[in-house]
């Protein structure tokens, strides 16, 4: 079993990268492959809504393409980012939105399994998890969303 932790956090060596840390060792000591995205070391430029992806690879030259073929060869995937103002953090919410052509190129994500960490402080980590329950939702499986 590979599994794919993506820390959405740019702060470097933050709280989400050590939850994600935490969580990928342990999987590590009982037998798992570990991969680790870090947000913070990656140049990933927003989802210009251009549909493209429906018919062709993305044409935003960044480190997204590495991210999506990590994605691609992970068996279950963890996305990790702190709460900010109840939801994710933008660098995150970026990484998601370029995601898409994993949906569109034929539902690539299906059938893996999907982890949530929410980091916060005080407030919004269950609004948090419903926003990534909504994301494994419309790309992981909903066959009637494009
Ligand atoms: C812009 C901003 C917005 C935040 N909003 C929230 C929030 O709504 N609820 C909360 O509990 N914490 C909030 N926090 C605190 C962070 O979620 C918290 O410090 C988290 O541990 C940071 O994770 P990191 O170290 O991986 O970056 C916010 C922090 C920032 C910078």
């Amino acid at each position: 079993m590979k599994i794919v932790g993506v820390v959405g956090s740019k702060r470097k060596n933050g709280n989400t990268e050590t939850a994600v840390k935490i969580a990928l060792q342990t999987a590590q000591n009982i037998g798992a492959e570990v991969d680790i995205i870090l947000i913070s070391q990656m140049n990933i430029n927003p989802c210009d809504g251009c549909g493209e992806c429906k018919t062709k690879e993305c044409h935003i030259e960044d480190d997204m393409s590495l991210a999506l073929s990590k994605l691609i060869e992970a068996d279950a995937i963890i996305l990790a980012s702190p709460v900010y103002y109840g939801s994710v953090a933008g660098g995150f919410k970026c990484f998601l939105d370029r995601c898409r052509p994993l949906k569109q190129q034929g539902n690539k994500l299906s059938g893996k399994i999907g982890g949530c960490i929410a980091v916060g402080k005080v407030w919004g980590t269950s609004k948090r998890f419903r926003f990534n329950n909504s994301f494994f939702w419309f790309s992981w499986n909903n066959p009637n969303y494009d």
